[in-house]
């Protein structure tokens, strides 16, 4: 695999801008947490990859009180910020570094739900479908992966099309384009979305069930499916 480098160049910028570039991130995050059929009192084991700041990572350990999560992610920064956010969970939340598909973490069949929100596009075709399979292994039976993540479009005007929704987006937020990216640089530009319909069907490859995209956004999506009982 291509080992990632830092996908911000200052990780408290994250936050404050991540909202004003990811359109209906809040959204995005909810679909992935209202998708899982767990009661919200079970005790589930939940992976989280590409945990970032713990944003969605906080959203889940509240939505599931009983819950107890790994976050991974390669970057030290973004985990040191997801430290301090999730300190309050005290031993509910566990991070641990490391870059998937290669430092996938855990045993077979160890997590009841394994969740990931604008990661998995950084990877390429191979490694996202190594990744699915390790997801697929890692699951319980009956265990689902749901991933809120960039897509591809085929269709080069689709393309076009999400573009200027993601300009118009920022610009609604008070920010003019150029000024925003001068202030917000990514210092590693390796974006690689693949369509959600490769995606679909690299999961029924890697064993899943139920297999579905159930929010759409332009270029955005949640989709995900089930480890067979
Ligand atoms: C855009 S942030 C998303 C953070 C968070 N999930 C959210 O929704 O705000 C992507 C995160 O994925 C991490 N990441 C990207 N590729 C990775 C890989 N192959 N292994 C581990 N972490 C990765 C980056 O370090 C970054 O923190």
């Amino acid at each position: 695999m291509t080992k990632p480098g830092e996908v911000f160049a200052d990780a408290s910028v994250y936050d404050p801008g991540i909202e004003a570039i990811v359109p209906r991130y809040d959204e995005l995050h909810d679909t992935v947490l209202n998708a899982p059929p767990h009661d919200r009192d079970s005790p589930i084991r939940v992976l989280e990859l590409g945990a970032g700041t713990g944003e969605l990572t906080t959203k889940l350990l509240t939505r599931f009180p009983e819950s107890t999560v790994l976050a991974v992610d390669h970057s030290e920064q973004m985990l040191a910020e997801a430290e301090r956010k999730l300190a309050t969970f005290g031993d509910r939340a566990e991070l641990a570094q490391g870059a998937f598909p290669d430092d996938y973490p855990g045993e077979s069949g160890t997590y009841d739900l394994v969740v990931s929100s604008l990661a998995i596009h950084h990877l390429d075709g191979a490694d996202k479908r190594a990744l699915f399979a390790a997801i697929h292994d890692s699951l319980a039976p009956g265990g689902w992966f749901l991933n809120g993540d960039v897509i591809r479009f085929e269709a080069d005007h689709l393309e076009d099309l999400s573009g200027d929704m993601i300009e118009n987006w920022v610009r609604s937020k008070g920010w003019e384009e150029r000024e925003f990216m001068d202030e917000w640089e990514a210092s590693d530009d390796y974006d690689d979305p693949s369509t959600l319909t490769d995606q679909l069907v690299w999961l029924r490859e890697a064993g899943f069930d139920a297999v579905t995209s159930i929010w759409q956004y332009y270029n955005f999506a949640v989709y995900g499916g089930r480890k067979g009982e």
